[in-house]
């Protein structure tokens, strides 16, 4: 099973990284979480170059190949300002009309549960796209105010038992197809 994972944070330090960094390594043999690393190098959404493949911009092109390659997306993102971080919107708008979204399993993290503005702004967006959300599509990891690597996240029980939810979920849609 392919999953690509997308942190909605460039911070270097970024929590939301550092979690689906943590559900790599928690992934089970057979189960491959890709965290996604171009998020910063895409180019402004525009409109103009959304056009036939081909004369696309080579990274979203590449994305949407990724996208339209894994069985599963999960989605970790902060909040900004009651907002999802535009970096991630322009990821998502240049994801709009190649429909790839369509249909495709997603999981949404939640770092910090008191961004559930980012939450549901992010859950309008995806449904627009046709995603299918996961029965247990929406999971929060207690975080919030707190910095934590991979590692840390890895060796706490909560987070584990968490993360292990969002697996299962993942392994349980994609095995029932
Ligand atoms: C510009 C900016 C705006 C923010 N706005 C909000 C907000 O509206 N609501 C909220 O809960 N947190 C807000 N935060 C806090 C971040 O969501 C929080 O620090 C988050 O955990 C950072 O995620 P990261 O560690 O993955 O970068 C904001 C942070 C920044 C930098």
């Amino acid at each position: 099973m392919r999953v690509l994972a997308i942190s909605g944070s460039l911070r270097k330090g970024s929590t939301n990284t550092a979690a689906l960094d943590a559900l790599a390594r928690l992934a089970p043999h057979g189960m491959r979480v890709l965290v996604y690393q171009d998020l910063a190098k895409l180019p402004p959404y525009n409109p103009d170059d959304d056009v036939d493949q081909g004369s696309l911009p080579q990274l979203v092109e590449a994305l949407r190949a990724m996208i339209g390659a894994c069985d599963a997306v999960v989605i970790a993102a902060p909040e900004y300002a009651h907002g999802v971080p535009g970096v991630l919107k322009n990821a998502l708008d240049w994801l709009v009309a190649s429909e790839v979204f369509a249909g495709k399993r997603v999981v949404l993290i939640n770092a910090a549960p008191r961004a559930y503005h980012a939450q549901a702004n992010l859950r309008e967006i995806l449904t627009t796209m046709s995603a299918r959300f996961l029965a247990d599509a929406f999971v929060n990891l207690p975080l919030l105010g707190r910095t934590m690597t991979a590692e840390e996240i890895v060796a706490d029980p909560t987070c584990v038992r968490r993360l292990g939810h969002v697996i299962d979920a993942l392994v349980e849609a994609v095995g029932d197809g």
